[in-house]
């Protein structure tokens, strides 16, 4: 045990200098604070190069045992927050090998034979991000669970569907969920594209060049479930991409949850009045009783900020580096960091508030009846009638302007009214002039008929049990 305690573990690299580390620049370059959230997978990756390493007959079977259990020990400490960080072992890689050493001596100092701390960060960063990525495709599937249930619940509930935020024709409320569940999709596609190109392998190409010692890549990636080997050394210690891939995920699943988050705040307003989100999704205002706030969409709305802001920090951080490893990287991990809080906290928010949504049904249809929604319907009546649909547009434009001035929806105009418009128009306009017979009529693959709702929904439900 005592030669154990007399094993140096100063600070790296001191051999070549002569002055010691300014201590505000030893803080200042320290990246501990951060990158500790990445333990678990430094000591994943050290147990799988230590097993490689002793495939390689640079370690025996002894050692890699002492590594093995001093590492456990490591992993014990940091987990039950009993684990010192110092600032002056800079990393998390220094930090766990600097107790492994002072755990276990000499052997723990063996255990970066054939390894640098760039193929090292760069393989932890991958495999935290991948467990990160693992948490969050589930996340999103059960986000889609939740918009579809509310779509199932909702699909022939007649509401307006908008443009430029007017009236424009009816749909139904399933259809417009269902809308985006399409996108929320796209962003699952995305995630497991990028997850692609995150699973590959850096570790083998130490500082840069490889190393001159007999290993296996073939070992560790195995051993680490890694589907690919980085081919390049240079890229492989310097390869920032798929952290800017990750968040240029995140950047477009923040937009769709903010264009949601819109809606959501918008319809649950006093105005509209669409929906009621439940209580325990809202506050109230200290000042005004009445209050109840939509705070959860609005906070995903700004959230998305954060998530633009971290893509463009990232971006930045890789411009115009020379190859190959940069200290610049280090700088990698605090937006990425945020950006996967960020995503699966609004993911938690939206998975559970989606589905408990309330839809206030006589507002909706109200509102669908109020805007002249079915007046395409009418000009498509008459183009069925045989009018060109310039001239029909024109007959239901000088409709519609009656109907404003005489406060009346087209649906509530006699006959008479509506052929004075119109000669060629007969009693079976009115099946066409109903929010119902409207929606009914869009009855093809993508429309907005409760049958095609109904139909997407399925193909969806069948697509998330594949
Ligand atoms: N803390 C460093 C990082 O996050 C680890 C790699 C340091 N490598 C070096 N040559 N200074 O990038």
């Amino acid at each position: 045990m005592s030669d154990k305690n007399q094993v140096n573990t100063a600070k790296l690299s001191s051999a070549r200098f002569t002055e010691a580390t300014d201590a505000f620049v030893e803080e200042f370059t320290a990246s501990i604070m951060f990158d500790k959230r990445m333990y678990k997978q430094d000591i994943q990756g050290s147990v799988a190069h230590a097993h490689m390493l002793v495939k390689a007959g640079i370690l025996n079977t002894e050692e890699l045992n002492s590594i093995i259990d001093g590492l456990a020990q490591v992993e014990a400490e940091m987990a039950s927050g009993k684990f010192e960080w110092s600032i002056a072992q800079e990393d998390i890689h220094m930090n766990i090998e600097a107790r492994l050493t002072a755990l276990i001596g000499i052997t723990g100092k063996k255990l970066h034979t054939g390894r640098s701390r760039n193929d090292q960060v760069a393989t932890d960063i991958r495999l935290y991000l991948r467990d990160e990525i693992d948490l969050i495709l589930p996340a999103m599937k059960h986000l889609q669970e939740g918009i579809i249930s509310l779509a199932e619940k909702e699909y022939d509930t007649i509401m307006p569907g908008f443009t430029h935020l007017q009236t424009a024709q009816p749909v139904t409320f399933g259809h417009h969920m269902m809308a985006w569940y399409e996108m929320i999709t796209r962003d699952v596609e995305r995630l497991v594209d990028c997850r692609k190109r995150v699973n590959s392998m850096p570790l083998g190409s130490a500082a840069l060049a490889g190393t001159t010692y007999p290993i296996d890549r073939q070992i560790t990636a195995d051993l680490l479930h890694f589907d690919r080997i980085s081919e390049n050394s240079l890229d492989g210690v310097s390869d920032r991409d798929f952290a800017i891939e990750f968040n240029a995920f995140a950047s477009i699943f923040m937009m769709h949850l903010s264009r949601f988050s819109e809606e959501l705040v918008l319809w649950s307003s006093a105005q509209f009045k669409f929906i009621d989100l439940p209580d325990r999704f809202c506050t109230g205002s200290s000042i005004m009783p009445q209050k109840k706030n939509p705070d959860v969409p609005e906070l995903v709305r700004g959230k998305t900020g954060r998530v633009y802001g971290h893509l463009m920090s990232l971006l930045t951080l890789m411009k115009s580096q020379p190859l190959a490893y940069n200290k610049d990287n280090q700088e990698d991990k605090e937006p990425l960091f945020d950006t996967v809080d960020t995503i699966k906290g609004s993911l938690r928010a939206f998975g559970d508030m989606i589905p408990a949504i309330i839809v206030n049904k006589e507002a909706t249809y109200a509102a669908a009846k109020s805007g002249f929604s079915t007046a395409t319907d009418l000009a498509d009546y008459l183009v069925n009638k045989g009018l060109p649909f310039r001239d029909a547009h024109e007959v239901v434009g000088l409709a519609v302007a009656h109907g404003v001035q005489v406060k009346l929806d087209l649906s509530e105009m006699s006959l008479e009214t509506l052929q004075g418009f119109h000669a060629s128009i007969t009693e079976d306009v009115f099946k066409v002039l109903t929010l119902e017979g409207s929606v009914a009529a869009r009855n093809h693959l993508g429309g907005t008929a409760p049958r095609q709702v109904k139909m997407a929904i399925e193909r969806a439900k069948a697509a998330l049990k594949a």
